[in-house]
């Protein structure tokens, strides 16, 4: 790690060596006598931390010269840290100062001790705010619809959905439990023309086989025993908007027929009724089962499948984008750290390392829930592998479960291994793998493997 920069202005050419040789091993420093100087280096160098005189030439028993150089810095950088070193009958000047934007003073003779400790609790508070910053920022270009993901597989989704949105097309999401399917139906809804209309999410394998029907299409009074009034069902309530048949490989057979001739005609029949109801309802559909396989076996009518695999959205998993996992775990952690009044949270170097190396059985809803745990039982405000029950150790939690995870678990256990030996250097860490460059190139890439991983 490069030293971070530290600005000393100081007019007193002892004491500027002075501090000068107490801080050179920590930090790397630069100097200035002035209020000019000291400007040309905080613009060349922008240290992290200046230190500033307030009596500087050519009035050097006034604090005019240090609070100017103060403002200009604050015009420079809003967030400038800079600590105020002033003499002992000056202190309503370093008040004046604080008020003026400073981080803290301290009162000559400067004790060295509690200057690197003063140093140090600025150090960190200009990393949070940097981090912070870098974070906000991130938020803003990987955010698509609530949704982040900085990843090319996220991307992709979400260009599907900026184009297949203002479409009336049915859409059939696939992907693993908490990936984010029901996330993607209501950006879809977001991004049609029937935005203002009702969303309505239905389950359908929480509804009992022999209501669902009635559930979907409604009902006429007498139509079955203890149907005592007419009953409106989702597909009618949500006309003007969009209906999301959730886990759609559940839906019973009988039930697939009336759905298909509702897709083809755009209208229905309520149970026990005759009359033809019409609702422009958008279907959006999805499930974590595999459609192809249930039609293929008759559990699933095929004509519904291709009626609603038109346009198809595959949600990637979340350890096929690796590069995720961090960006999504730092937004949880700093959503439930402001929820939860605990300011400022990171993660430990075993936490961000823990969380790499887990396999997400669970995906996005898995990391939420562990960071949500981990943001209650941390202690401090560096979150540890320990807090979000994750070790840094192995590969997993679960072992793997296929032959290809086993695999990919293995490969992914020696390029990093190769790589961290060799500090990154691809060459090296091919060599010793017994691959080409361009095959590890590859291999890291299928991997999610960065170099600096
Ligand atoms: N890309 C993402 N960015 C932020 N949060 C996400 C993302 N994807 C999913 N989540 C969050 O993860 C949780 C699970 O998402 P969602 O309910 O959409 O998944 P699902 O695929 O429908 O899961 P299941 O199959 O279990 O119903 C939700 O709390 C959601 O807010
Ligand atoms: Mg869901």
């Amino acid at each position: 790690m490069p030293k971070l920069r530290l600005l000393i202005v100081e007019d007193d050419e002892d004491i500027r060596a002075q501090m000068k040789w107490a801080l050179c091993d920590d930090y790397d420093v630069v100097t200035s006598g002035d209020r000019a100087g000291a400007l040309a280096e905080f613009i060349a160098n922008r240290p992290t931390v200046t230190l500033l005189d307030l009596g500087l030439p050519p009035h050097p028993n006034e604090p005019e010269e240090g609070l100017a150089a103060l403002a200009a810095i604050l015009v420079l950088d809003p967030l400038a840290k800079v600590i105020i070193v002033s003499g002992q009958g000056e202190k309503n000047n370093a008040m004046r100062a604080i008020g003026a934007g400073a981080y803290d003073f301290l009162c000559k003779p400067v004790e060295m001790d509690e200057l690197k400790l003063v140093l140090q609790r600025c150090v960190y508070l200009a990393d949070l705010e940097q981090e912070y910053r870098a974070l906000q920022q991130s938020a803003k270009t990987d955010l698509f619809e609530n949704m982040i993901g900085a990843s090319p597989q996220m991307q992709i989704i979400f260009d599907l959905i900026r184009k297949v949105g203002p479409t009336n097309a049915p859409v059939l999401i696939l992907g693993e439990s908490g990936t984010g399917k029901e996330m993607v139906a209501r950006a879809l809804h977001h991004r049609s023309t029937k935005s203002n209309g009702p969303f309505v999410a239905i389950n359908c394998n929480t509804i009992p086989e022999n209501l669902i029907e009635s559930e979907l299409f409604g009902h006429e009074k007498g139509a079955f025993t203890g149907a005592l009034t007419q009953r409106k069902g989702h597909v009618e309530t949500s006309a003007g908007g969009t209906l999301f048949l959730d886990e759609i490989g559940d839906l019973p057979l009988q039930v697939q027929v009336k759905l298909l001739r509702f897709l083809q005609e755009k209208s229905f029949q309520r149970v026990g009724g005759r009359q033809e109801i019409a609702s422009d309802a958008r279907v959006v559909a999805a499930t974590n089962r595999n459609l192809e396989e249930l039609a293929a076996s008759g559990k699933f009518r095929e004509d519904l499948y291709f009626r609603l695999a038109v346009v198809v959205v595959k949600m990637p998993t979340l350890r096929e984008r690796r590069d995720d996992i961090l960006l999504v775990a730092k937004f949880f952690l700093h959503n439930y750290g402001v929820e939860h009044a605990k300011f400022g949270l990171a993660f430990a170097p075993d936490a961000l390392r823990a969380l790499s190396l887990h396999s997400w059985p669970g995906n996005v809803r898995e990391l939420q829930n562990r960071v949500r745990r981990a943001v209650i039982m941390t202690d401090g405000w560096r979150v540890k592998a320990r807090d979000l029950e994750l070790s840094d150790t192995s590969t997993s939690a679960t072992p793997p479960q296929t032959l290809k995870e086993a695999r990919e678990s293995l490969e992914r256990d020696m390029v990093l291994a190769a790589l961290r030996r060799h500090r990154g250097k691809i060459t090296a860490a091919a060599l010793e793998l017994g691959i080409s460059r361009p095959t590890l190139y590859e291999l890291m890439e299928k991997l999610g493997i960065s170099r600096e991983a």
